[in-house]
């Protein structure tokens, strides 16, 4: 079965079993700078999961575009990937144990065949903050898995949470046995020789864990489920790994036509990193120095430099490019959509990489010399990982380079100079990721509302053309991305900083109400690209000045926001301006 056959199979399924279909959130998080990309389906639910109502109601189900970054000098094995699809569905408040331990069996056993006898589940063991979960382990049962086939295990095991803090509970997971034989008498799920796989987690949310370690139960029970799209598809295709699935067989194919040198890790690493940097610039992603700029920088760069490995001519990723949005376009229409875009971010990266390459041979030349002079035989590992971490040189052709000139180097330096900086950026992704969960305080709040009030003042001052196309907020600032022709006036500028004061000193309220999409749209609601939303939306009323379908959250009366300053006024992109604005208090 190809995967989206298995992802629409899912979704009817549970619209079959009453849950909403709801839209893909986009890769990268919405006005929260504070998270690099979505990496799990509950990430965009979180405010849905501590019990703010949902406008599609209770039970919820979509496949999630996800970006995890954690593991990415693991691609090129037979299993990790950075960009995944993830299905999911949820009960907020809702359906706990019994029902959604009966839908993933049905759906697992009748709608993809799946043989009963293949899989294992684990349950939770319990401790001293959550008892063991017999509760599942019984559905379990009910449903007929055999008590040799249930596992318990502790919090490393069978809880989840996303970062330190936050929503999170004892999870049961299903996993699929691949029929390989047991790599030892003790083999069982959690062993990751490869026999067994985990395919679905059913998180039953009904904790909160404190920023001081402590756990508190949450005001309703919720589920969380996750089902890894590619590796079921690669288990139901009877395949060994992703790559041999229809998702990345066709440029694993080119790739092998085109190298000069055969290397499977490399063709890997080059088909999912292209993968993965297509679909973050569809969702708007540019390359840069920092944060997720930097990841897809790191992306496209570690891509090329495994093509230059296959000793593939660079002339051919406009080729390679077009023919894995072909491949792709089907599950998702936004590559084809920003097609010409996505070509001209990745070419032109390559050519920036291309120069950055030269100057760290350059600077490779420099060292040599250096070490020449001081009859060194041994490049250090700080020199290796500064080659790595500034010019993007790995240190494999650090050490091809330096054998061609005779000499070795210190890989021991470089692993433990990697591993801290490994370590570094895990605990920065989390630490994001925490910060995504709970930032939403007052500052954040009151720019989200102040980027509508700015949205409705360009309207009206600049013309109905003006037309949102990003946001981005900070607790510093707002930044706000629309379309209108030509640079602002400075009296164009005055004039709407004012128009947007007038509004918070009028101290309006803001109302917010529920409604389907076409009736937002029938109220003259604003908002931003149709397809991003479900049926159902929130529309968001600012005294008689603003009206805009948006997730929220919003201060409740204008008035203690404080002043509102525009700070600078640019191009973006063609046809595109950027305004940077404060509130000043
Ligand atoms: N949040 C859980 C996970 O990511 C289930 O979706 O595994």
């Amino acid at each position: 079965m190809k995967a989206i056959e298995i992802r629409n199979k899912y979704l009817n399924f549970f619209k079959n079993h009453n849950h909403k279909i709801i839209p893909s959130a986009p890769l990268i998080p919405e006005n929260d700078p504070s998270v690099l990309f979505t990496t799990a389906g509950m990430q965009p639910l979180v405010p849905y999961l501590l019990g703010e109502k949902h406008p599609e109601g209770k039970r919820l189900a979509d496949f999630q575009k996800c970006l995890r970054t954690v593991d990415i000098d693991e691609v090129g094995d037979n299993r990790h990937l950075t960009y995944f699809e993830m299905l999911g569905n949820w009960s907020l408040g809702d359906y706990f144990k019994d029902e959604s331990i009966h839908m993933s069996f049905e759906f697992l056993t009748k709608e993809l065949q799946i043989p009963v006898e293949k899989l294992f589940v684990t349950c939770f063991a319990g401790d001293e903050d959550c008892a063991k979960d017999e509760v599942s382990a019984n559905i379990w049962k009910e449903v007929g898995i055999t008590e040799d086939h249930i596992y318990y295990y502790g919090k490393e095991d069978n809880w989840w949470i996303a970062g330190e803090e936050g929503p999170c509970g004892p999870d049961t997971e299903i996993f699929y046995d691949t029929g390989k034989p047991a790599c030892s008498a003790d083999c069982q799920p959690s062993c990751d020789c490869g026999k067994y796989v985990e395919i679905w987690n059913n998180v039953f949310m009904e904790f909160f864990k404190e920023k001081d370690g402590t756990y508190r139960k949450l005001e309703q029970k919720n589920v969380d489920t996750g089902l890894g799209l590619e590796r079921m598809a690669m288990l139901l295709q009877g395949k060994e790994t992703p790559f041999d699935t229809e998702i990345f067989e066709p440029i694993m194919k080119k790739l092998q036509e085109l190298q000069k040198i055969d290397n499977i890790q490399s063709r890997r690493i080059v088909a999912e990193h292209l993968r993965s940097s297509m679909m973050i610039i569809a969702d708007g992603g540019r390359p840069s120095n920092i944060d997720r700029g930097y990841v897809l920088r790191r992306l496209i760069r570690r891509m090329i430099r495994h093509l230059n490995k296959l000793q593939i001519d660079l002339v051919n990723l406009e080729e390679l490019i077009k023919l894995n949005i072909d491949n792709l376009k089907e599950m998702y229409p936004e590559l084809e959509k920003n097609k010409e875009t996505i070509i001209s971010v990745i070419i032109e990266e390559k050519e920036k990489f291309v120069k950055t390459l030269a100057h760290g041979e350059k600077e490779f030349e420099k060292e040599m010399k250096k070490m020449h002079q001081e009859g060194k035989k041994e490049i250090d590992g700080k020199v290796v990982f500064k080659l790595y971490d500034t010019y993007g040189f790995p240190p494999e052709v650090t050490k091809e380079l330096a054998s061609e000139n005779g000499m070795t180097i210190d890989q021991k330096g470089f692993d433990e100079l990697f591993k801290k900086h490994q370590e570094k950026s895990r605990l920065g992704s989390e630490q994001k990721f925490k910060g995504g969960l709970a930032d939403q305080n007052e500052k954040t709040i009151s720019y989200h509302t102040a980027t509508h009030l700015l949205h409705q003042a360009l309207r009206e001052v600049l013309g109905d053309h003006v037309k949102q196309c990003g946001s981005n907020i900070t607790e510093e600032r707002l930044r706000f991305d629309f379309t209108h022709p030509q640079k602002m006036t400075k009296e164009e500028i005055q004039k709407v900083e004012d128009l947007v004061n007038e509004q918070i000193k009028k101290d309006l309220k803001v109302t917010c109400e529920e409604m389907s999409y076409e009736d937002a749209k029938k109220t003259g609601a604003i908002g931003l690209f149709t397809d991003k939303y479900g049926d159902r939306v929130k529309v968001y009323t600012i005294g008689d000045f603003s009206k805009e379908i948006c997730g929220g959250p919003h201060v409740t009366h204008t008035g203690d926001m404080g002043t509102f300053k525009i700070k600078k006024e640019e191009s973006s992109s063609s046809g595109v301006r950027r305004i940077k604005a404060v509130l000043i208090k």
